[in-house]
């Protein structure tokens, strides 16, 4: 799981980083957008991590399209690295406007500034017009996520794609106090927060979260252990169909 930092600043940023590298998260998601690379990159180095040991993701916002170079160089300035590990266009753009923004992308990562590039908040036709149309498919599509919105055919369309979904938002785009959410968390004695994140395991889609204490990330963390039964995941499942907010099928 990744840690998410939208909305932490300054010092907290810092501290939440340290923190969470402390308790052992390794995969760390921020964005030019997000206003924190500086104190995101401050926490890696207090945290004593090696580089070599993290994943460190960071967003391009499609609204600098043509200053692709320049906001990567200072990404990585701010963060105190010389290479990411996956930087994604943060949203979409007309078709010819993201094509555009993902060749230089592409260029980024052939000299050697980026390991891995994505996308994030794309349709399912974006990603297939973008990788049809570069001969690149997007590594990751970093997308809201859950049994809210949960949609089958979007995951398989994914994978059979070679694009790994990642799901941000996993609780404020979710429905924390739904009956068969609540349930299933009594029965294991967990929280919602918990039992949300290890559906998200068990559709194999990573998820990006954000805590702000070292309890609640301690807590997002120990999902590991959490197994639900295939009967839970599917009744997570039904979640969208039962509200109208799914895709249709
Ligand atoms: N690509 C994109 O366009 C995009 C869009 C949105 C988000 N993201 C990424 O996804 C990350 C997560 O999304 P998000 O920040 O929208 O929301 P989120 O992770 O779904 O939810 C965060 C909220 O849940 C609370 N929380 C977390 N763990 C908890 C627990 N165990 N018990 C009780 N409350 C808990 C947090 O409270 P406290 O903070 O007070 O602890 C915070 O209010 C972002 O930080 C960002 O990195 C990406």
């Amino acid at each position: 799981m990744s840690l998410g930092t939208w909305q932490l600043r300054g010092g907290a940023a810092r501290r939440g980083v340290e923190e969470a590298l402390a308790l052992g998260y390794r995969c760390v998601d921020t964005a030019t957008g997000y206003g924190n690379e500086r104190e995101v990159g401050a926490g890696i180095r207090a945290s004593g991590i090696e580089r070599a040991d993290l994943l460190l993701v960071t967003k391009f916002p499609e609204e600098d399209a043509g200053r692709e170079r320049e906001t990567l160089l200072r990404s990585l300035d701010l963060l105190g690295v010389d290479r990411l590990d996956l930087w994604l266009v943060h949203g979409p753009l007309d078709a010819d406007g993201s094509l555009a923004v993902w060749e230089r992308f592409i260029e980024a990562r052939e000299g050697g500034l980026v390991r891995a590039i994505g996308v994030s908040n794309f349709r399912t036709d974006q990603v297939d017009d973008l990788a049809a149309r570069s001969g690149v498919v997007p590594a990751v599509n970093q997308i809201a996520f859950g049994p809210r919105r949960f949609d089958p055919a979007l995951v398989r369309h994914h994978a059979a794609l070679g694009t790994v979904v990642q799901g941000h938002s996993p609780f404020s785009e979710n429905d924390l106090g739904h009956p068969v959410l609540k349930s299933v968390a009594a029965r294991l004695g967990r929280s919602v927060h918990q039992v949300l994140l290890g559906w998200h395991l068990a559709h194999g889609v990573p998820a990006v979260a954000k805590a702000a204490s070292a309890a609640r990330l301690a807590e997002n963390l120990s999902v590991r252990g959490s197994a639900l039964t295939a009967a839970e995941v599917a009744a997570l499942d039904r979640i969208a169909d039962d509200a109208g907010t799914g895709a249709p099928r």
